[in-house]
């Protein structure tokens, strides 16, 4: 019989410089297609091509499995008390430093729709912080997360704990709309 399935992704290796430089770019570009390909997918399904719909996520899911293997090279996958101080601090820099200063030169260029697509980034990523902040605390004393539904704002991204409110607070979309995981 066939041994059980396993995730594993290759291990890490930092071998080279210039390798380390090319994993990271390809990290970069798997996941953007991976993405793109989800936003894809709902065009499809849209235009009623649900089997061109299939495809675009099954390719999705294929990228996604690249760049988690690279990822893995670069060694940035580890235990989840390090996979949250690294969430958290992804978010921490989004917050502080990334998304203010974009802001300010899409204000600077008069570009209103990255100003919004900004702002929500930067709203949903506070959230984000504070999840992981106090999840980070949990897992630390080996308790998981509560079992409480997470849900996500469709348009926005932004995230609760629990339930949904009447109306998202950043974008105005109806809470009965979030996606709950
Ligand atoms: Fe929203």
């Amino acid at each position: 019989m066939a041994d059980p399935f396993r995730n594993t992704p290759p291990a890490p290796e930092d071998n080279g410089v210039m390798t380390a430089q090319n994993v990271a770019a390809a990290l970069a570009g798997e996941s953007q297609a991976s993405q793109k390909y989800l936003a894809f997918a709902d065009v499809a399904d849209a235009e009623s091509y649900p089997n061109v719909a299939r495809l675009f996520r099954a390719v999705a899911y294929a990228e996604s499995t690249h760049a988690r293997n690279h990822l893995s090279v670069l060694g940035g996958i580890g235990t989840t008390t390090e996979n949250l101080k690294a969430a958290w601090g992804g978010e921490t820099f989004e917050i502080d430093e990334m998304y203010p200063a974009y802001d300010a030169v899409a204000k600077l260029q008069e570009n209103m729709s990255a100003q919004t697509s900004i702002r929500y980034a930067l709203k949903a990523e506070m959230d984000h912080q504070g999840i992981y902040d106090s999840t980070l605390k949990g897992v630390e004393g080996k308790k998981d997360v509560d079992a409480k539904p997470v849900r996500v704002c469709p348009i926005c991204g932004h995230t609760v704990i629990g339930d949904a409110p009447d109306e998202c607070p950043q974008c105005g979309t109806a809470g009965s709309y979030f996606k709950e995981f």
